[in-house]
């Protein structure tokens, strides 16, 4: 198996294609032919900072795997083999999921990964793979900040901030057009309005023109505020809030924004994805049902994987990048 991994966890470790053996399932493993990796911002900071590359390299250490470090949770692509004990999969299914760092796994810049079951779920055939790659980590990002502390239901009014980037645009869609929201807010700058208005948006409040916060309080208060920006302060965001409103921070993960979860009267709070194949599955129903469209805006090669950081540490990505493995697309 061909896989796009760092010698070690040296921080800015270039990744350059290395060969591995490839892998036989365990007894309750599946084996998946990769075909598309949705790349997302915890991607590159896990090659440079942040909590998830601190714990992902203090797990390693005792659990495994040996280096080469290998980055990446997002993966679409078709079961190659299953062990013994495996029920529900088979070989030649249209597969997505997550790698799980904490489960001793590499990550899925790669054109193999070993998974459990639980971290899988069927893609149907009206799915491309490509879009379904693009799931795992934003599109599970976005229905939990969602559905998890203030449930959005046809009674409710949201802001987005952020909402022409990869977690964005799902939210954008999944309040409107799954949860059926009464508003949905999008805060982007105005080169990216139109779209934000075609993903559902009742109104876009650019930032490049103002104080978006200021501007979107005049339709609030929010049932849900979804920050998927980080550099709006918490405080003005909690503002926006109605009574029992919810400021889900999706964006920031420095000690100075976990702080804002304990800030009186506690409505900040902080969400981590879990994108295995039980919250995968709703999105993914949302795509096939026309309901979530996913905007990718990249699609590059593997081995382009730096190319790929590179576009996306810009921070003016508006919708996803995907890595295709060069292998016929399902
Ligand atoms: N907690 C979790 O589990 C979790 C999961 C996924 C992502 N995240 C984090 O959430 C953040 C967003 O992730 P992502 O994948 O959505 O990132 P992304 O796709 O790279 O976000 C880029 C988008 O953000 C927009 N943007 C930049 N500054 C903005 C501002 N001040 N106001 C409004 N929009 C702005 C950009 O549009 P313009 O070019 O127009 O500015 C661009 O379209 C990242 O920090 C990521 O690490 C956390």
């Amino acid at each position: 198996m061909i896989v796009m991994g760092s010698s070690s966890w040296k921080a800015g470790e270039p990744m350059v294609r290395i060969e591995l053996p490839t892998p036989a399932p365990g007894k309750n493993q599946v084996v998946v032919d990769v075909h598309a990796i949705g790349v997302n911002p915890v991607d590159w900071k896990m090659r440079t900072a942040g909590p998830l590359r601190v714990a992902a390299r203090a797990l390693s250490a005792v659990q495994g795997p040996k280096p080469p470090v290998v980055i990446g949770v997002d993966f679409a692509g078709v079961v190659a083999a299953v062990g013994p004990q495996v029920q529900g999969f088979a070989p030649g299914d249209r597969v997505v999921g997550g790698c799980n760092f904490s489960r001793a796994q590499r990550g899925s810049y790669a054109d193999t990964v070993v998974v459990f079951p639980d971290q899988i779920c069927k893609v149907p055939d009206s799915v491309p793979i490509d879009v379904a790659g693009c799931l795992p980590v934003a599109g599970v990002t976005a229905h939990m900040a969602l559905t998890d502390y203030q449930p959005v239901g046809p009674a409710s009014r949201v802001l987005v901030l952020g909402a022409s980037g990869g977690v964005g645009q799902f939210a954008v869609q999944i309040a409107k057009r799954v949860l059926g929201a009464a508003f949905v807010g999008g805060v982007c700058s105005g080169k990216n309005a139109a779209l934000v208005r075609e993903l559902g948006a009742d109104e876009v409040f650019d930032y490049t023109a103002g104080d978006a916060l200021q501007a979107a309080a005049a339709r609030g208060p929010y049932d849900v505020l979804v920050d998927g920006v980080g550099t709006y302060p918490a405080a003005n965001c909690r503002k926006l809030l109605s009574a029992c409103g919810a400021h889900v921070m999706v964006a920031g993960d420095k000690a100075e924004h976990m702080l804002q979860i304990a800030v009186p009267p506690f409505r900040s709070k902080a969400i981590l994805a879990t994108p295995d194949g039980a919250h995968i599955a709703p999105v993914l129903q949302a795509v096939a049902e026309g309901k979530v469209v996913v905007h990718i805006a990249h699609r590059l090669p593997l081995h382009q994987a730096q190319q790929a950081h590179d576009l996306s540490q810009s921070g003016r990505v508006v919708g996803k990048i995907v890595l295709v493995v060069d292998r016929p697309q399902g």
